[in-house]
């Protein structure tokens, strides 16, 4: 699936965007619900075959008719009939199919001769595996016919098949729409289906539905049949392609569509509602821009006739790759030319990109199960980063890797409590778990650490040996690797094992800090695990390592005389110890060239005071993405105590030189970490001082907000606003409440710096006044990205009173939509004087937050927000008697991720 929370964001509250929380799952089949039959003939102790999670291979279905009817105007119910053409390849008893929260009404096996099998003993639900199993007595080899007529609710879902709304300025009425979302296991809530990754089959979709209505589905429109009594049946082409269960979507609305064509002949379409269609243009200028470009890249047409992608009101996730029709949350499709921001820009064209890559590694190639999920997604949001840069060259895609994947999973991945990339799923709810950012953001970044130390040459022609190998089947990391081998072998002729140094990065949590050590001219080095917390626990680790947490590294490095020649590559295999690199006199050097590693390096201290009197003398010797990897790096190791602070902030003097955006933004990311550390310390003063002086320069070249500036720059120029102003700049706040004024008088303020000037402006006079003129503009906004930014404004005020009425607000779904919930109270508690109010909030009515939302990973990350900078014994004592009372409430593991499932 894809992605994604606040791609340009650092860790301040200001960046968390709006979660979508799933509402609490309602099973619509009391009826079925734990009548487990008691089962007559077998001994109690024995395992019955449903008790199986996986379906038995003896079953392969061949061929899948199925028609579907939604009511969106009266019952919100749904009607289907399936009918899947299976193959018996062995004798098998109790046949079983995938079902949750859908009534069948009929279900009949029928053989090659046109009779129907009798029953032996009725059917049943086995709850617990989701299973639909049938009692036929023993099921010879041979094909047969499976015929299942059933029902299904469409409301109060946001997963399977449900209903969504969106209103039309101007009309009172809602318009309605129906649409699916699968993945990975909600199918099955609208198809009786078999629901696992590698079982693949054809199918030919029929839509029945109001004539006002269109349908789509992932084959092209073939037929449209008046049906009668206002109903049409919307018929699709016969199935291209075999596909797995969870990427098939089917819909119904009444949307309108923009529509281009690939090179190759691809029929492209982008959907949104008819009042909203101009903001298509530019997903369906870069959809058909990546779309050609993954076709060199992957040395595979695109599969399709045709590849529509959907802008859904509401989603959960970010947006989902069902292949040829691709779905969407709004603002990760639609860019409005006013009221859209640079990011959102960007966040478009990266998730299109990301979605489209899934088109090939992920639908043609699919993971065998979903233990290595991670293959599709850390693959996934690598290659995005490919495509968004060709469509976009001036964005320094490549480059951005580091400040929005790699920093922000370090810091997951840098305490003991991580997880390894690749670990056993088996339920359901495990299989949802592994949609995080160690699947995602450390799967890229291990990828991308791959495709450098392979060379571009046969990193490429392996993944394209992997694609023809496995296409339209599936595959395990393993086979990836062999694949990629036999590509190295063939063209680099080098002496690499992939799978072996592979299976360090993927099978065991964390990764290490090289440290470096100059003696004379060579540079000798040792790898340790590298955890941020100087007084972890090592032992207490919940995952056993299989390496001893060692990895295979390849250590690149690059010698101040030398900047001009390639880097040095040094492998340092687990068991090395002293790993000697031969280098020269310089004055200094730097280690992980370009940030292509997934490491971090320590380095003798007079380097690290070299590399400062550089960057002092002239920053730009030191490549961009080194620039930020030495401050991320310098702060992270200073936290861990293994680097003098001194020494850190040595390294940051040279700030007010620097220009670019990306080692800006590693810093920003620090900065403002260690301003929250510092807030209620005395040297806060000083270092707010020092702060301002540091973006003085900066900030006077961007004085005008609503210049036109380039891309980075404009997420450079907000950086730096966030960064003076809450160091207390009074040109900055003079002008963000002059931004502000403007705003609530209705003039035009660039959405590139609308969320600073809100919360500032909200900061600085934030009285009852201003905080209703506010929520009136977020009432009546008409765009999600807009009102996101107002709502975070409002969280911003120093009032406390408004803040709880706000509270209070957020508790109201005809005020605030219940997707909106979290965010407001995670925006409330990024402001210092709504924090306390937050966490008084969650330990007073957690109770009541669990009843209403689930133990959902929203909730588990609003708490980790709350708390993320509690620094204090006092703090920590209520942490400690908190989670004691409620010890299921530390976050999932996803928190503080800026990915969302997708
Ligand atoms: C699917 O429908 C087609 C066309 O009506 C029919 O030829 C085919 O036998 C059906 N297959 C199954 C499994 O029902
Ligand atoms: C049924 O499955 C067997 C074994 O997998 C295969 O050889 C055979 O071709 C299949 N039959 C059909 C009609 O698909
Ligand atoms: C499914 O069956 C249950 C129990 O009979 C019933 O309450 C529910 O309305 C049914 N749902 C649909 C969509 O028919
Ligand atoms: C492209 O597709 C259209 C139909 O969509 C077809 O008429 C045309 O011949 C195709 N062109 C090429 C070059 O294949
Ligand atoms: C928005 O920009 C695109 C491309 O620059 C343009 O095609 C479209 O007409 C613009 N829409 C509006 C409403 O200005
Ligand atoms: C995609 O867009 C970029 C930038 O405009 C351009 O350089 C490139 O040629 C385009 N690629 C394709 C395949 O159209
Ligand atoms: C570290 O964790 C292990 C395993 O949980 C535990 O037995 C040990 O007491 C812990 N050590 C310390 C110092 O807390
Ligand atoms: C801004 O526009 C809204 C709606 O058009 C109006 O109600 C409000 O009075 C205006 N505010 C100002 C200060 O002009
Ligand atoms: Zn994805």
């Amino acid at each position: 699936m894809a992605l994604f929370v606040g791609l340009m964001c650092g860790l301040t509250p200001a960046c968390v965007q709006p979660e979508i929380a799933s509402p609490a799952k309602r099973s619509i089949n009391e009826e079925t619900k734990g009548s487990v039959r008691q089962e007559r003939g077998r001994r109690a102790d024995e395992a019955k075959p449903w008790e199986e999670l996986r379906l038995p291979p003896a079953i392969t279905p061949e061929f899948y008719n199925l028609t579907v009817q939604p009511d969106l105007t009266g019952s919100d119910t749904f009607q289907g009939w399936a009918s899947i053409l299976i193959n018996v390849s062995e004798p098998i008893e109790y046949p079983r199919i995938h079902i949750k929260n859908i009534n069948v009404t009929l279900s009949k096996i029928i053989d090659d001769t046109g009779s129907e099998l009798v029953e032996v003993n009725p059917a049943f639900y086995y709850e617990y595996n989701e299973f639909y199993v049938m009692d036929v007595g023993t099921l010879q080899p041979g094909m047969y016919t499976w015929e299942i007529e059933y029902t299904g609710g469409l409301a109060g879902k946001i997963a399977g098949f449900y209903k969504s709304s969106y209103t039309v300025p101007g009309e009172t009425e809602p318009r309605y729409l129906a649409t699916t979302d699968f993945e990975p296991t909600d199918a099955r809530q609208a198809f009786p289906c078999f629901d696992e990754p590698n079982i693949k089959t054809f199918f030919k979709i029929k839509l029945r539905h109001e004539s006002k209505y269109i349908g789509l589905s992932n084959m092209i429109e073939e037929d449209r049949i008046d049906i009668g009594d206002g109903m049409v049946e919307t018929v699709f082409g016969d199935p291209e392609v075999k596909m797995s269960t969870y990427l098939v979507c089917f819909i119904v609305c009444d949307f309108g569509s923009v529509e281009g064509k690939t090179k190759s002949n691809v029929t492209f379409r982008v959907f949104a509602p008819e009042h909203k269609i101009e903001e298509a243009y530019y997903a369906l200028k870069v959809g058909i821009n990546i779309t050609e470009y993954f076709e060199e890249y992957f040395g595979l047409p695109y599969s399709l006739k045709k590849l529509d992608m959907i802008a859904i009101p509401d989603f959960s996730a970010g947006a989902m790759e069902n292949w040829g029709l691709i779905t969407y949350r709004e603002q990760y499709l639609l860019i409005d030319n006013v009221t859209s921001s640079a990011s959102y820009k960007q966040l478009v064209c990266v998730v299109v990109s990301h979605e489209l890559a899934h088109q090939w590694f992920g639908n043609i190639v699919t993971m065998d199960w979903w233990d290595d999920l991670w293959l599709n997604e850390g693959f996934a949001s690598y290659v995005e980063y490919l495509g968004a840069d060709q469509a976009e060259p001036t964005w320094q895609m490549q480059e951005q890797f580091v400040v929005n994947d790699l920093y922000s999973v370090f810091r997951l991945d840098q305490i003991v409590s991580s997880h390894p990339i690749i670990i056993d799923v088996n339920r359901p709810e495990e299989i949802s778990e592994v949609f995080d950012s160690i699947s995602y953001s450390k799967g890229a970044s291990v990828i991308r650490m791959l495709n450098d130390f392979m060379g571009e040459e046969s990193f490429k022609e392996g993944l394209q040996r992997y694609l023809k190998k496995y296409e339209f089947g599936n595959a395990k990391s393993a086979d990836l690797w062999e694949q990629l081998q036999s590509a190295y072998d063939d063209i680099v002729k080098g002496n690499l094992d992939i799978a072996d140094i592979m299976d360090t990065w993927t099978k065991q949590m964390g990764f290490p800090v090289v440290n470096v050590e100059k003696d004379m001219n060579d540079l000798v080095l040792n790898q340790d695990w590298f955890l941020v917390d100087p007084n972890a626990n090592r032992s207490a680790a919940p995952f056993e390592s299989p390496y001893d947490y060692k990895w295979e590294i390849p250590f690149s490095s690059k010698f101040q005389m030398q900047l001009d020649d390639p880097p040095n590559y040094q492998w340092m295999e687990r068991t090395d110890t002293d790993v000697v690199v031969t280098g020269d006199n310089s004055d200094w050097y730097i280690a992980n060239y370009e940030e292509k590693g997934y490491y971090r390096v320590n380095y003798d201290i007079a380097n690290w005071e070299a590399l400062s009197l550089q960057l002092n003398t002239d920053h730009t010797m030191i490549p961009i993405t080194d620039r930020s990897g030495l401050l991320d790096d310098a702060f992270n190791l200073a936290q861990a105590e293994q680097l003098d602070y001194v020494k850190v902030l040595d390294m940051t003097v040279y700030m007010d030189k620097e220009m670019e955006y990306i080692p800006w933004d590693a810093a920003y990311s620090n900065f403002m970490w260690l301003s929250d550390i510092l807030r209620y310390q005395p040297a806060f003063a000083d270092w707010r001082v020092y702060l301002q002086s540091k973006t003085k320069t900066l900030l006077n070249k961007y004085n005008d907000w609503s210049a036109e500036v380039s891309h980075l720059e404009n997420f450079l120029r907000t950086d730096i606003i966030y960064l003076s102003c809450s160091s207390g700049d009074p040109d900055c706040l003079n002008e963000a409440l002059t931004q502000f004024y403007k705003f609530l008088n209705n003039e035009t303020v660039s959405a590139n710096v609308l969320s600073p000037v809100l919360r500032f402006g909200m900061e600085l006079d934030g009285g009852q006044d201003n905080w209703d003129a506010l929520w009136e503009r977020y009432v009546n906004s008409d765009t999600s990205a807009e009102k996101s930014r107002i709502s975070f404004g409002l969280a911003r005020t120093r009032h406390v009173w408004l803040l709880s009425r706000y509270i209070e607000y957020a508790m109201d779904e005809s005020k605030i939509r219940r997707g909106d919930f979290f965010s407001v109270l995670s925006y409330i508690s990024g402001n210092p004087v709504g924090n306390p109010l937050i966490w008084d909030y969650i330990r007073a009515n957690w109770e009541y937050l669990v009843d209403r939302f689930g133990l959902s990973r929203s909730l588990g990350s609003l708490t980790y927000t709350t708390t993320q900078y509690y620094s204090t014994e006092l703090k920590l004592q209520q942490m400690e008697e908190f989670f004691e009372k409620y010890p299921e409430a530390g976050a999932g593991p996803d928190h503080a991720s800026r990915h969302w499932n997708a």
